[in-house]
């Protein structure tokens, strides 16, 4: 069973103990650096997860802390967007699980929150995020080309979206 909840300080341990792990960060944002320190988590949890507007949930896979899911709201003409991501402690890959957190975010996100269209950048290697949200009903719209720069290399951006106007 998978539930989303808001992060509370006593996760900052479980953060560290999962997010510290270069194979969960190769192909994130550098706002989740390796190694990841308790000083990272505890920024995560007091600043970085509410940044902006943002909204992000810890993942619970049988009332366990497994990994987290988050909607970055854009600006301007952009203000019904939002920008989606997610990710799992290694040892819980495989699982279906984060299939099932997108989409849970993703209702959250439409129907709670408003907004009518929902993004995510994939690092061209990472094809498991991208069948993640193929199987949510994202599209591929592009690809950027050498868009992101990660640990001493250029990566093709492949975005994905989904939207619920008609
Ligand atoms: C990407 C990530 C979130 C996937 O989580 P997960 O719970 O293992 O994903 P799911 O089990 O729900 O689904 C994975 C799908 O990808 C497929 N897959 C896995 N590895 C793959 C690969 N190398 N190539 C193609 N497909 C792959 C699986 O077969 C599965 O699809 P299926 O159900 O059709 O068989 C997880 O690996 C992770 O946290 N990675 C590090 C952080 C990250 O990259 N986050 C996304 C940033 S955009």
């Amino acid at each position: 069973m998978i539930t989303l909840r808001d992060y509370t300080k006593a996760d900052i341990a479980r953060l560290v103990a999962l997010a510290n792990n270069e194979n969960v960060s190769r192909y994130l944002i550098d706002t989740f650096p390796y190694p990841y320190t308790q000083k990272d988590a505890e920024w995560w949890i007091e600043t970085g997860a509410k940044e902006n507007g943002s909204v992000t949930k810890v993942i619970e896979y049988g009332g366990e802390f497994v990994g987290s899911v988050g909607i970055k709201p854009q600006t301007g003409w952009q203000s019904h967007t939002a920008e989606i991501g997610y990710w799992l402690g290694e040892e819980y890959w495989g699982r279906g699980i984060a299939t099932e957190a997108l989409r849970l975010m993703t209702e959250i996100a439409f129907s709670e929150m408003g907004f009518k269209k929902l993004f995510a950048p994939v690092l061209e290697p990472n094809r498991a995020s991208m069948r993640v949200l193929e199987k949510n009903g994202y599209l591929l719209e592009g690809v950027l080309r050498k868009e992101c720069f990660k640990g001493g290399h250029y990566f093709d951006g492949y975005y994905y979206a989904r939207v619920s106007l008609p």
